[in-house]
This record gives structure tokens, C-alpha cells and sequence, in this order.
């Protein structure tokens, strides 16, 4: 099955971090030999700026993500 995570794209968010956790959700991916099943995908903003940066991972949102929580995340979602 292939899983899907998106991460917005829109102005608040990127300048808030998802520009860095972009580069690190693709090398985590790489790192892991598992680009070949997730569909990475960018989104335009969703009018949650407040609570950015934001993801989701199979339909379910991640707020607030930072370098540091999001590897917990991925690997929550992916390694668990
Ligand atoms: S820019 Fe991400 S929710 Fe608005």
C-alpha cells in the first residue's frame, strides 16, 4: 500500500519551518529505502496557519511540526 504524506506548502508554513522539514522528510525516506513507497506531496494552505508548520500522513495532521518532532513522528508512523 502506498502511504501519503503532504506537507503545505503555503507561505506561513514554509517560512515557519516546512521549508527545512521537506528536506527532511525526503532524506529520512532515502535514508530508510522507503521513497519508493510514500507518495510525497505538497499542499496549498489549508487556513491552519496558526497551528504550522502543518503535515499529514495518511490523512491525519501533524501541527506545530519542528525538526525534532517530526522524526518522532515519521518514525511513529513508518518504523512502528
Ligand atoms: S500556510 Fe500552511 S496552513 Fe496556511
Amino acid at each position: 500500500m502506498v502511504r501519503k504524506i503532504q506537507v503545505c506548502m503555503g507561505s506561513s508554513c514554509f517560512a515557519r519551518g516546512n521549508n527545512k522539514n521537506l528536506q527532511i522528510i525526503v532524506q529520512y525516506l532515502k535514508d530508510n529505502g522507503i521513497d519508493a513507497n510514500v507518495e510525497l506531496s505538497g499542499l496549498r494552505c489549508c487556513n491552519l496557519c496558526s497551528k504550522g508548520p502543518n503535515i499529514t500522513i495518511d490523512g491525519v495532521e501533524y501541527d506545530n511540526i519542528d525538526s525534532g518532532t517530526l522524526i518522532d513522528i515519521l518514525d511513529k508512523n513508518f518504523k512502528g
